[in-house]
């Protein structure tokens, strides 16, 4: 069901649940300060409880209603990023609702860059905790009408038309003393945070760990998340990618298949969505086309990965988990 801007604030003051655009993917948006609306969220995302929540604000000047503290590494950050699709975890206030810090005792915060999620925050006076407007493991949102294929129509959903970055913010915890981790890649890559921090990096890089081939987790994440309904094929290299493809046919499987960059002399003879060779267009059509193929009702989705390089990151990390090797 779709809602104004006006029904969406007043659904929200009410205790509602309502799904908003942001510049990422569309969010599962309650009061933040509402544990009955919260507990809501949860359920209708069959989310299981002790993931965290992050609190949308308009102004990074609300950080202090709800972190201790907001050390000068994250005040740089802040300037720097938002309104954007950076998340920052910081040490919570003792009053912030344990149902939105899945008992942790941070809170994460970000000011959305998206133009009707601010004028939401902002005329309403509200902050929003929101969770992707998702099921629990299936894939995010980015336009108003997978919300509702995803929701079912019942839900009330804000329309702000399709989300330009496409992922989910990166996440960075900075703790009192000013430490700061990584702790989810994003469009806002670990190198442009740390030139910003300048100082106290506490992990190892997440380029290093990606190229590795490990999966890194963040607190309360599931390796197999951001999943498609049908099976999904990750390849490494095209030739891997059109050797799986036979072996299909060959079976009598049917299947459909996604490509980053050039497909010249690619005859598969198959649906095929086709992306450009850019990261950031890659990542904002990456979940529409990932929920394209799911509808095409094939017995397998081929996917193509990006190669292991940083500016790659974000969008090899949602592939991993989207897939399997
Ligand atoms: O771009 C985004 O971040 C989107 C839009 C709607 O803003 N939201 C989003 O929410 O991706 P969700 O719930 O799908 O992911 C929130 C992530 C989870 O991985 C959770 O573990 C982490 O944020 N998180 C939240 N609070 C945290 C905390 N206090 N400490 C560590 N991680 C936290
Ligand atoms: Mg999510």
């Amino acid at each position: 069901m779709r809602v104004s801007l006006e029904q969406a604030i007043a659904e929200l003051k009410n205790g509602g649940v309502v799904a908003i655009p942001t510049e990422t993917v569309y969010g599962l948006a309650a009061d933040a300060t509402n544990d009955s609306a919260l507990k809501k969220v949860f359920e209708i995302k069959q989310r299981p409880a002790d993931h965290p929540l992050i609190v949308h604000i308009g102004d990074m000047n609300q950080v202090s209603d709800w972190a201790t503290t907001f050390p000068e590494v994250a005040i740089k950050l802040a300037e720097a990023f938002w309104p954007g699709p950076l998340t920052l975890v910081l040490p919570a206030q003792p009053h912030v609702s344990r149902v939105v810090r899945g008992d942790e005792p941070t809170v994460a915060l970000r000011v959305p860059n998206h133009p009707v999620a601010l004028a939401l925050l902002k005329q309403g006076n509200l902050s929003v905790a929101a969770p992707s407007a998702n099921l629990f493991t299936q894939l995010s949102p980015t336009t108003a009408a997978h919300v509702e294929a995803g929701l079912g129509e019942s839900i009330p959903v804000l329309d702000g038309g399709p989300c330009n970055v496409g992922i989910e913010s990166t996440i960075v915890s900075v703790s009192a003393n000013g430490q700061w981790q990584l702790l989810r890649p994003g469009m806002i890559s670990e190198e442009e945070i740390a030139k910003v921090a300048t100082t106290h990096h506490q992990a190892p890089s997440l380029a290093s760990a990606v190229a590795n081939q490990i999966v890194p987790k963040v607190p309360g994440q599931h390796a197999l998340h951001y999943s498609p309904r049908t099976p999904l094929m990750l390849f490494k290299d095209r030739l891997s990618l059109i050797q799986e493809s036979k072996a299909l046919q060959a079976m009598g499987l049917s299947f459909a298949i996604m490509l980053i960059g050039d497909s010249d002399n690619v005859e598969l003879n198959c649906q095929t969505i086709n992306l450009p060779n850019s990261p950031d267009k890659v990542a904002e059509l990456l979940y529409s086309s990932l929920h394209d193929l799911d509808t095409m009702k094939v017995d397998r989705l081929l996917v193509e990965l990006p190669p292991v390089l940083p500016e790659w990151l974000a969008v090899l990390d949602r592939l991993s988990r989207a897939g399997y090797r």
